[in-house]
């Protein structure tokens, strides 16, 4: 599914907290319809790459463009861009008070103003595609955490992004709801759905990535097929960094 069309385009991306210098010089071109998974060490920058692209972070030097248009600051366009590019994070962040359904509905009638009554079959057959449409009259708090981060998954796609970020999506979760976001996910990919995914799940990483991108220290290491990287990770680091997790 992947193209050579470029969508999510990264060049010399700096970024500081204070001395901290977060994201060193990163570079990465995303095409469309092409699954990125990118995995490290903790604190090695990579919420904070997901939250650059929506522009949840300002950067400090370097371009982002996305679908040809250097990111918006500000405004209708920063708006935009937020419809655009969904995001997915590890606490599902749904509305306590409203419905699974009103959840799903919310940003295309409240931020797009669209009219419910489409919105609302969108929702539906969103819900349904995540297996939970039996449950869209509930309320979070009566769901299980894989149901929530579901329902999350389809609040995203109601807004009809041209690409999906996800932080993380199953590192709050039991163990034995993993799998049931992952395989929401891993249709997603085959539906051509361009997709940036920070996980450390490596079953994942390797049958539904197209590229795994591997940081540290604030800089992107190494990028490579999954086969590529699992078998003969080039750097030390990657090295090191698989030998600790996939021994667990
Ligand atoms: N708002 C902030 N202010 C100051 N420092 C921050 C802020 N957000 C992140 N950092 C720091 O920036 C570095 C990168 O953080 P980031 O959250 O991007 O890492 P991460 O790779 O996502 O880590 P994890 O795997 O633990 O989620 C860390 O050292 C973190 O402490
Ligand atoms: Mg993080």
């Amino acid at each position: 599914m992947t193209t050579s069309e470029p969508l999510i385009v990264l060049e010399h991306v700096n970024k500081h907290f204070g001395p901290l210098h977060v994201l060193q010089d990163v570079s990465l071109t995303v095409s469309r319809g092409e699954v990125v998974v990118v995995i490290g060490p903790s604190g090695s920058g990579k919420s904070t790459l997901c939250r650059a692209i929506n522009r949840l972070e300002p950067i400090d030097g370097g371009t982002i463009t996305f679908d040809g248009r250097p990111l918006p600051a500000e405004g209708k366009a920063l708006a935009r861009l937020r419809s655009e590019v969904g995001m997915v994070f590890q606490s599902f962040n749904l509305f306590a008070h409203k419905t699974i359904l009103q959840n799903v509905m919310l940003g295309p009638v409240k931020v797009r103003k669209e009219k419910p009554d489409s919105v609302r079959e969108r929702a539906m057959s969103l819900l349904d595609r995540v297996g939970i449409a039996s449950q869209a009259d509930k309320y979070p708090a009566q769901l299980s955490g894989g149901q929530q981060q579901r329902v999350a998954i389809a609040r995203a796609l109601a807004m009809q992004p041209k690409a999906l970020l996800f932080d993380e999506p199953t590192s709050a979760l039991d163990p034995e709801m993993v799998g049931e976001v992952l395989d929401v996910m891993t249709s997603l990919a085959k539906d051509g759905m361009t997709m940036v995914v920070v996980t450390h799940e490596m079953g994942f990483a390797r049958h539904a990535a197209d590229r795994v991108v591997f940081m540290a220290d604030g800089q992107l290491v190494e990028e490579s097929t999954p086969v590529d990287f699992f078998e003969n990770p080039k750097s030390e680091r990657a090295r090191d960094f698989l030998s600790k997790i996939l021994t667990h």
